[in-house]
């Protein structure tokens, strides 16, 4: 299915993933809205996308804040008429033992991966239901199917965030809402507090691989679903 002027949305889009996602779509003519905090950063991207003779508007702020979330889901429908994809891609993580994890380490954690998911979604989905269908593509991760000594707080949140999903799969296929999950390894960003190209990160995938491999999702002819998708470096034991 092609993506020119189609209406995407994606969350975290300031740097990773996110980051090169949005290029990708843009070169392929897609209407972005493009969600972070970092507004310097987003307004460089809406100048590189506007370059490529695409559309962008930026939203700043953060996806736990449920006005903010309302804010942009009303802007996206008001500027591009429709919200044809959501793509819930913001998120980070803290990796301790469970007893040196503070609350508020545990609150961002859940604000941010999970209730931000959820709220982009419960926002959406009325749009998409009106407009007859749509795509949410939530960007989640290996460790939401398995775990490790110092993940209970990043692992949870992503299992928390993929249930989510499957139950919202089951709840929304009649309304030709297709809900696609995103089960990556590792991936050379900033998620690992060092810049893209670091050496250490060198034989990790690329953002440009997940953006690629996003993009193939959201292709898929109009009655294909790609529910799961998981994918690794082959480097990386699985
Ligand atoms: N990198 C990996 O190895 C890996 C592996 C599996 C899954 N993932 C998942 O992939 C997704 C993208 O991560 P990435 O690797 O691209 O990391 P990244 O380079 O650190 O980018 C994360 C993005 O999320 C945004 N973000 C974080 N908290 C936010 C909030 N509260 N509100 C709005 N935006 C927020 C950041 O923007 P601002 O800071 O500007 O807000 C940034 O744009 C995450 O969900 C992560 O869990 C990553």
């Amino acid at each position: 299915m092609s993506i020119k002027n189609k209406s995407v949305l994606i969350t975290g889009a300031s740097k990773g993933i996110g980051r090169a996602l949005a290029l990708v779509l843009a070169k392929k003519g897609a209407n972005l809205g493009l969600v972070a905090r970092s507004e310097i950063e987003l307004l460089s991207l809406k100048a590189e996308i506007e370059l490529m003779g695409a559309k962008a508007e930026i939203f700043v702020g953060s996806v736990a804040n449920e006005d903010f979330v309302k804010e942009t889901i009303h802007a996206i429908v008001k500027s591009y008429g429709k919200i044809d994809a959501l793509i819930n891609n913001a998120g980070f993580g803290i990796f301790r033992k469970a007893t040196e994890i503070s609350t508020a380490d545990w609150d961002s954690i859940y604000d941010t991966n999970v209730k931000g998911t959820f709220l982009f979604c419960r926002e959406a989905i009325p749009h998409m239901k009106s407009a007859g269908g749509g795509h949410i593509i939530n960007i989640a991760s290996d460790v939401a199917k398995r775990v490790f000594d110092g993940g209970s707080l990043y692992c949870s949140s992503k299992y928390a965030q993929d249930a989510f999903s499957m139950a919202l799969r089951k709840e929304v296929r009649k309304d030709a809402i297709k809900v696609s999950v995103v089960y990556s390894g590792l991936v050379d960003t900033y998620f690992h507090n060092k810049s893209e190209g670091d050496p250490h990160q060198a034989k990790y995938l690329t953002s440009q691989d997940m953006a690629d491999t996003i993009t193939y999702i959201l292709e898929a002819p109009k009655h294909v679903v790609i529910d799961e998708l998981m994918i690794h470096p082959i480097s990386q034991d699985y």
